[in-house]
């Protein structure tokens, strides 16, 4: 579900008209819809209300404070991997326990700063800001003898779960499968057992948990439903070890709908997964975590640019924007997809309003008067492409396109490469838009380099 729709011809965002915004604010821009953020937010806690998960949105995912403002207001937690994630999660008012710490690479500053001790020059704020958070999910014997290691300099207690990986396929994109033996993340179930055995009684980190993350996004149930069946296996031998395991967090990877009607609900994946926890939930044995992103800020965003160039060679025709790999880099990652229309259109491609559960948006691309072309940026590669081969409604120089589905791994993702800065982002509330990123300007590009040289 979304809040992006086209009325006589002109997409708007909630109450917003996206072509007068677009004049307003400029190209390329994101914008996210607030309703969209909530209502997913909502969904998600809704579908696995049974097991009161602490639902923890992934801040990789679209990090602007704005965004996760409103997700904090609704209830969530927030997943981080770094230093800066954390910082922008406290800034967005998260309460310290709601924050769970992930990553693979975590630095002993870092680790201190999780603790409540900031490097002050890196961080800019001091300790009294500074409460600890309460749960790190590690990654490796190393990482936790270093996380035990800042503890006891500092004389702090923390919780901990490990990350372990199960060996399941989660059919995702190479480059985003991380569950899978041969992949850098967590440890392995028969060490879980070991790591269990030998850390558990740690007098400042309370290693209880046990952390999984298959990949993202993850199109069916079956890759949870092993995992979980492997992890809940291992929760029960090392309880058999003495060891007690409080918490479960099931990672993200619960996907978004990219082509409208095709990809799992909430509920969906709640009916596969709930019934294998409810009853260590309800008997007060197991805690549920759920690190969603692209559930959440996918549809929540689209991202607007504008046509510079129509180019037509002896093969293709190519439209040329202003946006490219470096506003958006999934395509040319992943070969992701992503839906390209115009923001203004004539009646007879106007794309039918897209409704929860069933295939609308991507049956636009069977109307009649459709053009084949490439979608592409002004950045110096050929892998600079937003869509190919796509049929689209004939664009001219000037039209606004929008490319939807944009609000995760976009922004975040994004990068001044070949030196533009980067686009603005706003978040429209109704019929309120609201710049929560200026654009930037040629003076930022440059700043830092002018400060270091002055
Ligand atoms: N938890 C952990 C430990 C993760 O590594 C991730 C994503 C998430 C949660 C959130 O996953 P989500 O619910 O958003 O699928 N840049 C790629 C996606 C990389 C995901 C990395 N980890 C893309 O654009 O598709």
């Amino acid at each position: 579900m979304d809040h992006f729709h086209h009325h006589s011809g002109r997409l708007r965002c909630e109450g917003v008209d996206l072509i007068d915004l677009a004049k307003r604010v400029g190209t390329p821009a994101y914008i996210y819809s607030r309703a969209t953020l909530a209502h997913h937010y909502r969904r998600m806690a809704a579908a696995f209300a049974p097991l009161a998960p602490l639902i923890c949105y992934s801040v990789k995912s679209c990090g602007n404070l704005a965004v996760l403002r409103v997700l904090v207001a609704e209830g969530a937690g927030l997943d981080v991997v770094s230093g800066g994630e954390l910082h922008r999660a406290r800034l967005a008012g998260c309460p310290p326990e709601r924050i769970v710490y992930a990553g693979v690479g975590k630095t002993s500053e870092e680790i201190a700063d999780a603790l409540g001790e900031p490097d002050e020059a890196i961080t800019g704020v001091s300790r009294i800001q500074h409460p600890p958070i309460s749960t790190f999910n590690i990654e490796s014997e190393q990482e936790f003898q270093a996380v035990a290691h800042v503890a006891e300099s500092l004389d702090r207690t923390t919780t901990a779960a490990l990350r372990v990986n199960p060996d399941v396929d989660a059919h995702t994109h190479k480059f985003t499968t991380t569950g899978k033996a041969e992949n850098k993340f967590g440890v392995d179930l028969r060490r879980a057992r070991e790591f269990f055995k030998h850390y558990s009684g740690h007098p400042l980190v309370k290693l209880s948990g046990v952390h999984i993350h298959l990949g993202s996004p993850i199109a069916t149930v079956e890759p949870y439903v092993a995992a979980i069946g492997r992890v809940l296996a291992l929760i029960d031998e090392v309880a058999r070890d003495g060891v007690l395991i409080d918490t479960l967090d099931l990672g993200g990877g619960f996907a978004a709908d990219y082509r409208t009607g095709q990809s799992l609900a909430a509920a969906d994946y709640a009916a596969a997964i709930v019934p294998l926890l409810h009853e260590r939930v309800r008997s007060g044995r197991l805690r549920v975590i759920l690190e969603p992103g692209r559930f959440i800020s996918g549809n929540a965003g689209v991202l607007l640019t504008r046509v510079q160039y129509v180019k037509t060679t002896a093969q293709k025709k190519f439209v040329i924007c202003d946006a490219g790999m470096h506003t958006l880099i999934r395509p040319a990652l992943y070969d992701a997809f992503h839906f390209v229309w115009p923001a203004d259109v004539a009646p007879q491609h106007e794309p039918p309003p897209t409704v929860e559960g069933h295939p609308t948006r991507v049956d636009a691309l069977d109307l009649p008067g459709l053009e084949r072309c490439d979608v592409v940026g002004p950045i110096c590669e050929s892998a600079d492409f937003i869509c190919q081969d796509r049929l689209l409604p004939p664009v001219a120089r000037g039209d606004l396109l929008a490319v939807f589905t944009a609000g995760a791994y976009g922004m975040s993702m994004a990068s001044r490469y070949n030196s533009h800065p980067l686009p603005a982002e706003v978040l429209v509330d109704g019929e309120q838009a609201t710049v929560v990123r200026r654009r930037e300007t040629y003076a930022d590009l440059v700043q830092h380099e002018r400060e270091a040289q002055a």
